[in-house]
């Protein structure tokens, strides 16, 4: 662990500009002021909006000349409906520039509504499909200052937002490459306060970003580079952060490590993420909690198009070469870190699987698995994750 700082911080201009260090949030009305906002949209959710941390950031930003308002009407699983709730608030209070402030939901809630407030076209005609971002019109776009609250979901680095269409309950993923936040302020101390079950669900959403992107078929030696560090950092300190929730040390390189999990997953991600999706948009699932449930029933699937990759990566963790040993290293952390083995102990039946597993087959991610996956073969998934066969 000694090649790991103690006050991991520094400036980074990879994948966007990074502030990144403990007590950085008060770099916040700098960071909006280069962006050329004079009267920001703080986007949180309901929960966040309460705490001390967002009436400090406001206030430090009205301090400093920068009047900013607060927009928090948010689901933990955005929908449409609030993307078009937070444009109207943007409009209504002639606001330049948008702050998401928050976990994944606020995250991807903010990101949406930047990029909604000058389109003519409906959100989900920006779905991440064919050349569907061509739509977009930049200049349409606002500014955007992402500060993450959770270690999880990457998504201050990421250059979509995932939100839920109510009229089919998929998930749908919107994309722009300038959906990417221009900076990024990304202050471990905002996590100190993460109980800990939130800091080893959305934890290993990160190792799932980094795993998934590692394990994709596609050619990017860049991504898998970033995505094995990841993993590193996740093995080493997910625990720690779950364990002891003040340490400053963890909780930075859970950061960083979920900065790279995203960053990596430009690469593609697979069908942990195609099996997550509907049972969140059906049942509201945690959805870093069920890439974690589902995590070891997809690595088995897969074993054979990637037992080289996980001896590297075996090698790389100081594990016993091979994928058994990578296997028997998830099993154990997701013990450690209190993750249970079955989609029906978080509330999915083997009754909703017949609904699920077509879902799950036209998720965008599912492309991305290295292992061709379709109805038949996420059905096969869902009764092992929902029953607790790893069928290994
Ligand atoms: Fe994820």
């Amino acid at each position: 662990m000694s090649r790991d700082a103690a006050d991991p911080r520094g400036n980074w201009n990879y994948p966007t500009a990074v502030r990144f260090g403990a007590g950085r949030v008060a770099e916040l009305p700098e960071a909006c002021k280069a962006l050329g906002m004079k009267r920001p949209l703080l986007v949180t959710d309901p929960g966040l909006a309460k705490l001390p941390m967002i009436g400090e950031a406001v206030e430090i930003n009205r301090k400093a000349g920068l009047p900013t308002a607060v927009f928090s009407d948010i689901r933990p699983n955005p929908v449409e409906a609030n993307v078009t709730a937070g444009v109207a608030a943007y409009r209504a209070g002639g606001h330049d520039g948008v702050v998401a402030f928050g976990g994944g939901s606020a995250l991807d809630a903010g990101k949406a509504i930047a990029l909604m407030v000058g389109q003519k076209r409906p959100l989900f005609d920006f779905e991440d499909r064919g050349d569907n971002a061509a739509r977009v019109d930049p200049a349409g776009m606002a500014p955007v200052v992402g500060v993450p609250t959770t270690s999880g979901t990457g998504s201050e680095v990421g250059r979509s937002s995932v939100i839920t269409d109510e009229r089919d309950h998929l998930k749908k993923i919107i994309f722009h490459p300038r959906m990417q936040p221009a900076i990024v302020i990304a202050d471990p101390a905002l996590t100190l306060g993460l109980p800990a079950n939130i800091t080893a669900w959305t934890g290993m959403d990160a190792l799932s970003h980094n795993l998934e992107a590692f394990c994709t078929v596609f050619y990017h030696p860049l991504g898998d580079g970033i995505a094995l560090e990841g993993m590193r950092l996740v093995k080493d300190w997910l625990p720690v952060a779950v364990k002891d929730g003040k340490n400053i040390a963890a909780r930075g390189h859970m950061m960083a490590a979920s900065a790279m999990g995203a960053t990596a997953f430009q690469k593609g991600l697979g069908a942990m993420h195609a099996l997550s999706h509907p049972c969140s948009a059906l049942f509201d699932t945690h959805h870093g909690l069920t890439n974690a449930v589902v995590m070891p029933y997809v690595l088995v699937f897969n074993r054979e198009a990637i037992e080289e990759k996980m001896i590297a990566l075996a090698r790389l963790l100081g594990l016993a070469p091979g994928f058994q040993a990578v296997l028997d290293w998830v099993l154990e952390l997701r013990r450690t870190v209190g993750i249970p083995h079955t989609l029906a102990e978080i509330g999915v039946a083997a009754k909703d699987i017949e609904r699920m597993a077509p879902m799950a087959a036209l998720d965008l991610c599912a492309g991305g698995n290295p292992v061709p996956v379709g109805v038949a073969e996420m059905t096969t998934l869902y009764r092992r994750a929902v029953s607790g066969d790893l069928g290994a």
